[in-house]
């Protein structure tokens, strides 16, 4: 399906973006963890995190309030308790988080086997990331070509490790935080940098035997987890679309309300801040053990910056929004040490730059990021969101920045992360294509 947007007049209004995505999984995931019912306020209906739903429940979970035309404000899960997942295919779709955190749950469970498996770019994700770590305790695991899905787990006594992982993913932790709860002995993790920590926060919050030492995690195994009243915020990443688009388009003024703004996701606000954009964040309290808050951010002169090292891992999912605001700024901005986005849901180096380009823009790919060639704004055309979610919304956002209008191929991907994107930019521009 391709969508026309067209360059509009000023954003302005407020909006509570989706739940957030990366939270909504663990919760699902955690819930079916639990014994008992665990309600879950707010979970994002998207594509992706029905695929969780469906997975646990076929690993033997009960979920309440979710029915094919939509999720309900709360969801009941009846959980399994730790170590009684059935055996049973496991159909991921398009959702990487899936895949890289449920083998970890899997893995140590008493007995069983599980395929997991989904669409054609979940096939391209490489799982060696977690198959190795997992191994070292103890997992059998198989994959094709030995580094991508489908993905065969087969339970297995796990012991424990000390792990300093080579990339800085939270994914990658999630699993391994998951797979210590069932090892016997104390697990220790490092990262090289410091990546989102949900997972963390919400298993203390369950009971589990969770530690920050310097420099690292240890995790000791779980008898069982007791989640309660789980809540999800508004996604940083969903709002992150609208924060580049009202400082794109010029005379915005936009609010966006009760946002995520755990520090490990916002490092989009630090580099945009850099680049000379008016954004305020006031913080107004807590959901589900994350601090929320609102953003404010107006239509702003940039400048180009340097995006690197520590940085990379708190704005991962940002990183084509900063190409797509440095085509707009004054001089150059080079994103490094981003390897890691060439292996999201499309090749986002790869994608980013071929959109951008195609826009009218000065790019340059590298193998660990992009330069781009600021001040120029973009013309507009046509572009492939090639089935990514965050492909797709980029578009939509560089469209009503340009000069001519830009055509989205493949513009139904945004369901994966939020399905009502276009009816909410539409309310802030206020006028649709
Ligand atoms: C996610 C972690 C990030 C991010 C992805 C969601 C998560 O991946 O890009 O969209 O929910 O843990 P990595 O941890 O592999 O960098």
């Amino acid at each position: 399906m391709a969508t026309r947007f067209e360059p509009t007049g000023p954003l302005s209004g407020s909006l509570r973006p989706p739940a957030d995505k990366s939270i909504s999984h663990r919760t699902a995931l955690i819930a079916a963890m639990g014994e008992d019912v665990t309600e879950i306020e707010g979970y994002l209906d998207s594509a992706d995190t029905r695929s969780t739903l469906d997975a646990v429940q076929a690993l033997g979970a009960e979920v309440e309030g979710v029915s094919p035309s939509g999720i309900e404000p709360v969801i009941r899960i009846q959980g399994i308790g730790l170590r009684s997942a059935r055996s049973t295919p496991i159909d991921v779709g398009n959702a990487g988080t899936l895949l890289r955190l449920l083998p970890g749950w899997l893995a140590g469970q008493p007995g069983g086997r599980w395929t997991l498996d989904g669409d054609g770019s979940i096939r391209r994700r490489p799982v060696d990331r977690i198959a190795a770590p997992l191994r070292r305790m103890g997992a059998q695991l198989s994959c094709r070509e030995g580094r991508l899905p489908p993905l065969e787990v087969e339970a297995a006594p796990l012991q424990a490790i000390e792990y300093e992982m080579p990339i800085a993913s939270a994914q990658v932790k999630s699993c391994l935080l998951f797979a210590a709860l069932l090892a016997e002995g104390e697990t220790w993790l490092r990262e090289p940098a410091r990546s989102r920590d949900h997972t963390e926060r919400m298993l203390a919050a369950a009971g589990a035997d969770v530690v920050w030492l310097r420099g690292g995690i240890a995790v000791r195994p779980a008898k069982r987890l007791e989640p309660s009243e789980l809540a999800v915020p508004a996604d940083f990443s969903s709002a992150a679309f609208f924060l580049v688009a009202a400082l794109l388009v010029p005379g915005s003024e936009v609010t966006l309300e009760g946002v995520g703004n755990n520090p490990t996701r916002t490092g989009l606000l630090t580099i945009l801040e850099r680049m000379g954009a008016e954004v305020e964040l006031e913080p107004v309290g807590e959901r589900g053990g994350e601090p929320i808050g609102t953003l404010r951010v107006r239509a702003s002169a940039l400048c180009g910056t340097e995006v690197g090292g520590d940085e990379i891992p708190l704005a991962i999912d940002e990183l084509p929004l900063v190409a797509l605001a440095a085509c707009f700024a004054e001089g150059e901005t080079t994103i490094r040490d981003a390897a890691e986005l060439r292996r999201k849901e499309s090749d986002r180096v790869a994608t980013t730059c071929a959109a951008l380009e195609a826009l009218g823009a000065s790019v340059e790919a590298r193998e660990d990021g992009i330069r781009i060639e600021g001040g120029g704004g973009l013309r507009g055309g046509t572009i492939s969101s090639h089935g990514d979610h965050r492909i797709a919304m980029l578009g939509a956002v560089a469209g009503l920045a340009s000069r001519e209008g830009v055509t989205v191929e493949e513009m139904d991907a945004a369901a994966v992360s939020y399905p009502g994107f276009e009816a909410d930019l539409a309310s802030l521009a206020r006028r649709r294509s």
